[in-house]
């Protein structure tokens, strides 16, 4: 909130500066509630599912648990937008079930595509609006122990309601570990493409189908790059490479992080030709995002033609500490939808990521243009849902900080050291963390300076920041708990004087 300009009467002062004391003392839980990002009304939700366009609206499906803030009892969430910012609920779109031997089948994760020209025959013909998801079905059976194979559902009423092919599973391999396939329209030979997981295998496997019902073995690609972690949701799309007429496709896995033993997602950059996916050669692992907490993204489906830039949206957590996160009524939330795009560089093709246009819920903003900084400097402004955008030029300085929700001691400190070009995104002090031993971290990326230059967009929301450097170069997504509420930004510099030749603070509905 900024500063209020006008004086206020003793007797509000004192309210405010009561209800003020108290939230410093303690944050109450239910304000970790993102403001401009999606979180359920309520309980548990983990991966996006189905994510899909139809008709003007947005949909997405999610990991939802309808009977608690923790794992389990997994079924599909549905919500609905516009613009992709907000969101509508809708009722729970596929139910956990119970089986004739009394064990349960719970839908796991999976996309959604829209069958316009009724190829599954679940639809009246003509009808160019039905959506098939495809999910992972994951049945406990009492004979034969753990399975998971992949299963359809259908849906007349865009998403309202659903019916389950009474003739699942489509693609079983009789296995334990075998999930999350994602599903496109590969339009060139007019056939259905998916891509799904051995995940212990650390393997891809992409199958092609004309009716969405039997599936056929195209090929496999795996055990290359990160393979710390088990492979889950993978996603295969094709992209555009910028200031090109060029395409690419790219292949995204959640896996393993460069930080071991946490998760993260990676991408392989190469050709599709409705067969098999041929990677190029890469030096290094590339990871979509460095944070800790941006997990199973997976892109939209039938986008309009004009958007021609895949749009993804990820699960704001972590696995390692998913289920101990100090949010109440609800837990877990989704990153801000991001438009991806392919850049050559001499290294080798590269994502750039872009957050969606926030203008619909712009608020008051306030700039700070051409601000120079050597020492420390509180900014007039408080706030904890934000978009922040910055041009630093660094200067002599060897190390400039930008505080975010500070208040007192508390802070979650974005640095940037010059003499290594490493951004750092440290949490160890941002609040809550002693829930889980695993939360407190320093992650460090790489990131040159464009012209002596550092450009950033920051998006703070509450309990969240998402970072995107230099034109979404590098992303770094983090949660964070301030147990106080003041919401201060506070920049330093070390060594010499930076100037934020542009700093722009845009608060956010
Ligand atoms: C990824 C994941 C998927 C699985 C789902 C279960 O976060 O483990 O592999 O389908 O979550 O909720």
């Amino acid at each position: 909130m900024f500063k209020p300009l006008i004086l206020l009467a003793v007797a509000t002062l004192a309210l405010y500066s009561c209800q003020s004391q108290k939230q410093i003392q303690e944050t109450d839980r239910e304000s970790y509630r993102p403001n401009y990002h999606f979180s359920p009304e309520k309980n548990w939700i983990n991966d996006p599912n189905g994510l899909v366009y139809l008709d003007g609206e947005y949909h997405m499906f999610y990991q939802y648990n309808p009977y608690g803030n923790e794992w389990g009892h997994m079924s599909w969430g549905h919500a609905v937008s516009t613009d992709l910012i907000q969101w509508e609920h809708l009722p729970i779109a596929l139910e956990e079930f119970s089986n004739a031997d009394s064990t349960e089948t719970m839908i796991f994760s999976g996309s959604a595509v829209v069958d316009r020209d009724n190829t599954s025959g679940f639809f009246e013909t003509g009808k160019k609006d039905g959506i098939v998801a495809i999910f992972t079905s994951h049945v406990h059976s009492n004979n034969e122990g753990l399975r998971q194979h992949q299963s359809l559902g259908y849906s007349h009423d865009k998403g309202r309601t659903w019916k389950l092919y009474d003739k699942n599973p489509v693609l079983d391999l009789n296995m334990k570990d075998f999930r999350d396939p994602n599903v496109f329209w590969y339009a060139p030979e007019q056939k259905w493409i998916m891509s799904v997981v051995k995940p212990q295998e650390y393997l891809a496997q992409f199958y092609s189908s004309k009716d969405l019902k039997s599936w056929t073995l195209l090929s496999e690609f795996g055990k290359k790059g990160d393979t710390t972690k088990i492979w889950e949701c993978p996603a295969l799309f094709e992209i555009p490479v910028e200031g090109t007429q060029e395409k690419k496709w790219i292949l995204t896995i959640s896996s393993g992080h460069r930080e071991k033993n946490y998760l993260a997602m990676q991408y392989f950059v190469g050709d599709f030709d409705g067969k098999t996916f041929r990677a190029q050669p890469q030096e290094e692992i590339l990871f979509i995002d460095e944070g800790k907490d941006f997990y199973a993204g997976i892109p939209f489906n039938n986008l309009p033609d004009s958007q021609q830039n895949p749009i993804m949206i990820g699960w704001v957590n972590d696995w390692e500490y998913a289920n101990k996160i100090p949010t109440e009524k609800f837990r877990g939330s989704m990153s801000i939808p991001r438009a991806l795009s392919l850049k050559s560089t001499p290294n080798g093709y590269r994502l750039l990521q872009e957050p969606i246009d926030l203008k619909p819920i712009y608020k008051d903003e306030v700039s700070f243009d051409g601000l120079e900084v050597s020492g420390a400097e509180t900014l007039d402004f408080t706030g904890d849902s934000y978009l922040l955008t910055a041009e630093i030029t660094m200067g002599s300085a060897e190390l400039v900080e930008i505080q975010l929700l500070k208040s007192g001691e508390e802070a979650s400190i974005l640095s940037y050291d010059t003499g290594t070009e490493m951004l750092s995104f440290d949490r160890r002090k941002s609040g809550h963390t002693s829930f889980s031993d695993r939360f407190p971290s320093v992650e460090k990326i790489k990131v040159p300076l464009q012209n002596g230059q550092l450009k950033l967009k920051v998006l703070v929301d509450r309990a969240m920041v998402e970072i995107f450097a230099n034109g979404g170069a590098q992303a770094l997504t983090d949660m964070v708990f301030p147990k106080k509420s003041e919401g201060k930004i506070l920049l330093s510099a070390e060594g010499g004087k930076a100037v934020f030749s542009r700093l722009n603070i845009v608060e956010l509905k």
